[in-house]
């Protein structure tokens, strides 16, 4: 199945979901919000999502559109990038930082979606597509059923290179994509979608905990270490140096406290689980979601 024809399949609910006048809106503390320069670059990027979907829908030709990235946000990526690198060499699972060269992640331009989506479809068939901005949870979660990661394309705000209050390219080609070319961790999130498909509105903020202490901010065993996962540490040199700081408590994992845990957005995490791979996490959440819908 392609990204057509799931798009196809699934009706429109997504779209009625992301779709607004505007396209792209800034919050008013955002830190491009009063940029015009800004404002309008988003809203370019935004359109030609609506667009890729608005041709899928129509059973057009759709191509992830390729990006003319500007210098200005080159160089955001290029000092994340460096300093981020530097931490991972330190803190990244192993898998993880072969998985970025695997993909061709590197400093020097900030990769393409459409480079990285024929990449994954090779490796483990999953798939990548262009959103213009945040995703209503359940929407967003359901469209990892169909093997696909919606995905944003443009960049932060060049004023505040550490920060985004929202995904942005670099936290999606550094954080999260890589992890997609692992089997089990791409079964598990095709179980996390199939959650979220049925589940009740309680247990869909049970799976938006699981997604939070796990895709954002896992922490997995590696022999006698414990290194990062989760997107939300690997973006940000910030969380990670803090989730192996001593104000953090790292627990085993286990489901039944995950989905007990609350978390907070805006708030640096005080507890973090520790996975013991990717495969005891997908079996784990395979049997999670078996009692939803009964
Ligand atoms: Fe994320």
């Amino acid at each position: 199945m392609n990204y057509t024809e799931t798009i196809r399949s699934a009706g429109t609910p997504i779209v009625e979901d992301m779709l607004t006048e505007e396209i792209s809106q800034l919050t008013i503390d955002h830190p491009g919000a009063h940029d015009a320069d800004y404002r309008a670059r988003r809203n370019f990027i935004a359109r030609l999502a609506r667009d890729y979907r608005e041709n899928c829908r129509q059973g057009q030709r759709a191509v992830i559109p390729f990006i003319s990235y500007t210098e200005e946000e080159t160089e955001v990526w290029r000092s994340v990038y460096e300093r981020l690198d530097a931490a991972h060499e330190l803190r990244a699972s192993a898998f993880y930082l072969s998985a970025k060269r695997r993909l061709g992640i590197t400093g020097a331009e900030i990769p393409q979606l459409i480079d990285m989506d024929r990449k994954l479809r090779r490796l483990t068939g999953f798939r990548l597509a262009p959103v213009e901005g945040l995703v209503e949870a359940r929407a967003f979660l359901k469209w990892l059923e169909k093997r696909t990661m919606l995905c944003t394309q443009y960049v932060r705000h060049h004023s505040r290179p550490d920060y985004t209050p929202e995904p942005d390219i670099i936290h999606e080609a550094i954080g999260h994509i890589p992890n997609f070319t692992n089997e089990d961790f791409a079964a598990f999130s095709q179980f996390i979608g199939r959650g979220a498909r049925i589940a009740s509105d309680e247990q869909l903020e049970q799976l938006s905990r699981l997604y939070w202490f796990t895709v954002e901010f896992g922490l997995i065993e590696e022999g006698s270490d414990i290194k990062a996962f989760g997107a939300g540490l690997l973006s940000s040199s910030g969380e990670l140096e803090h989730a192996f700081s001593g104000n953090v408590e790292r627990r085993p994992f286990s489901i039944a406290e995950v989905i007990a845990t609350p978390y907070d957005y805006s708030d640096i995490q005080p507890v973090l689980f520790v996975i013991p791979s990717y495969a005891e996490l997908k079996e784990s959440t395979r049997e999670f979601i078996e009692g939803f819908g009964r």
